[in-house]
């Protein structure tokens, strides 16, 4: 299933996660809708609030490649039971039209969202036009 490859895959690039500080290791996987993938994973700062989410590595990787849409942002962490993007990082999936966020329960199952339930009634680009 779509879903448990994508987990997979965010496992594999949270193996690269820089957490030293932490110790919490993210993984991200964000797939265009022509089904482009780009991974991404949490990169820590001795200046902590330099710190960067795995989501927002992802993201932004994509968008540095000339993504303007997501249709699918998968995320999941080795070193706890699950994990929820932060507030920052649903935000910036906002900015990207990211209509589906794949996370997983406490036992490692994949539980899909839609972005709109994680952030309702949320500010995005077209508020500015
Ligand atoms: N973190 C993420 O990368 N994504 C999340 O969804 C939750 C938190 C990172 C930030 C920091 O490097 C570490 O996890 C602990 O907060």
């Amino acid at each position: 299933m779509e879903a448990h490859r994508l987990i997979a895959d965010a496992r594999e690039a949270a193996a690269n996660s820089y957490s030293p500080y932490s110790h919490y290791r993210v993984g991200a996987v964000v797939v265009t809708p022509d089904g482009d993938e780009y991974r991404g994973c949490n990169i820590e700062n001795a200046a902590y609030g330099a710190s960067i989410c795995a989501e927002a590595n992802a993201i932004t990787t994509a968008a540095a490649h000339g993504v303007r849409q997501i249709d699918t942002v998968a995320v999941t962490c080795l070193d706890g039971d699950a994990c929820s993007p932060c507030g920052n990082c649903r935000q910036i999936m906002r900015e990207f039209n990211v209509r589906r966020v794949i996370l997983t329960d406490e036992a490692g199952e994949p539980v899909e969202y839609a972005l709109a339930d994680l952030l309702p009634r949320s500010f995005g680009p077209e508020d500015l036009k």
